[in-house]
């Protein structure tokens, strides 16, 4: 049972449209984000679901409820943006304290819900500090406490964690997630972090010009993009054109010199994407594509090397596993397995 739907939800300024006929189904526990460039509409959405954007077009459907005429502090929603400015002269419990007041909850049951919450998100020791006196994260689960102690029929986040350095935003990345998991408040997360969403979410949609381009679980979206812009998007993806070779012996394809026997596999369309960790090194063989090692750059657990080939530059990622990898301007030989071409285009 869907517990949040979104029907053709719309948003015009003038003749463009931010968002486009958006038709999204969410279950109660869910966590979804949104995923796309700037611009694509992923806060646009955001806001009508709050009630802070009115919709042009659409609807938007809460376990069973139309919220088009309920304004947005009737619509019992949690909610983190970017600038998730804190009050300067509370404490971290006054400023989680504030949205339950607001509620006409009473004093001790106000008192004990903030105290929860506070110790949920990891500061029942900081209860009495100012946020001057905190750090970034320390205020971003300030923030997020105070979004979820009025228990939010949804959670709505906009890139909650973009302020916060690389390193503190992974740890807060693993907290969300286990917060999100063992609270089961339905959660649409934004943001353009790729790597964000695929820790994260249940499902992700990935917008482009206010459209969904794909919705799919995090391993799906990666592995099965089904189109360039989703594989592009959702990490380094190498785009090769393939040509069907019907005088093989089994059915094959070819691209560049390399004659790759499909293994079963349909024939795929005429571009696929191939992701670099899926291409290892290989003897010189029919099905390998010959190329010469451009830049190899160490980064710790891996290796990130461009290889130049007659089709273009191609992105290979090998696992740092001991064994030495080709030095740059050295011949190397690129293979693949036939299901690690992921086909994206026309048919060939
Ligand atoms: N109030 C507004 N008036 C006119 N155009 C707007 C308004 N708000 C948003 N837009 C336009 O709608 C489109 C979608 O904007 P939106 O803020 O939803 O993008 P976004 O995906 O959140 O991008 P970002 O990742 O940069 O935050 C953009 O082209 C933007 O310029
Ligand atoms: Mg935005």
């Amino acid at each position: 049972m869907s517990y949040l739907v979104l029907n053709n939800l719309t948003k015009r300024y003038g003749s463009t449209a931010a968002v486009d006929g958006l038709n999204l189904e969410i279950k109660q526990g869910e966590f979804i984000s949104l995923l796309g460039p700037s611009g694509c509409g992923k806060t646009t959405t955001l806001q009508m679901i709050a009630g802070f954007v009115e919709p042009t077009a659409g609807s938007i459907v809460l376990n069973g409820r139309d919220l088009n005429n309920i304004p947005a502090n009737k619509r019992g929603l949690g909610i983190v943006f970017q600038n998730y400015a804190l009050f300067p002269h509370m404490t971290a419990s006054q400023n989680v304290a504030f949205g339950l007041e607001m509620q006409g909850i009473k004093k001790a049951e106000c008192a004990d819900r903030v105290a929860d919450t506070l110790k949920l998100v990891g500061l029942g020791h900081l209860t009495d500090r100012y946020p001057a006196r905190m750090s970034g994260g320390q205020q971003q689960r300030v923030a997020l406490a105070r979004a979820l102690v009025i228990k939010p029929a949804v959670l709505l986040l906009d890139e909650p964690l973009s302020n916060l350095d690389a390193k503190l935003r992974e740890e807060m990345q693993l907290e969300l997630r286990s917060i999100q998991r063992s609270i089961g408040t339905t959660t649409v997360l934004v943001t353009h972090d790729q790597s964000e969403a695929l820790a994260l979410s249940d499902r992700i949609v990935v917008m482009n010009q206010g459209r969904v381009e794909q919705i799919a679980e995090p391993y799906a979206a990666y592995e099965q993009p089904n189109s360039e812009f989703v594989g592009g998007f959702l990490g380094k993806a190498n785009i090769f054109q393939v040509l069907a070779d019907l005088s093989a012996a089994e059915p094959s394809v070819r691209i560049a010199e390399a004659l790759i026997a499909l293994d079963g596999m349909p024939m795929p369309t005429a571009s696929v994407i191939v992701r670099p960790e899926k291409i290892l090194f290989s003897a010189p063989q029919p099905s390998a594509l010959p190329g010469i090692m451009k830049t190899r750059v160490f980064q710790g657990n891996h290796w990130l090397c461009q290889v130049k080939t007659s089709v273009g530059d191609v992105l290979v990622i090998r696992q740092n596993d001991g064994e030495p990898v080709a030095h740059e301007g050295a011949i190397v030989h690129l293979r693949w397995r036939a299901q690690d071409m992921r086909p994206v285009g026309a048919a060939v």
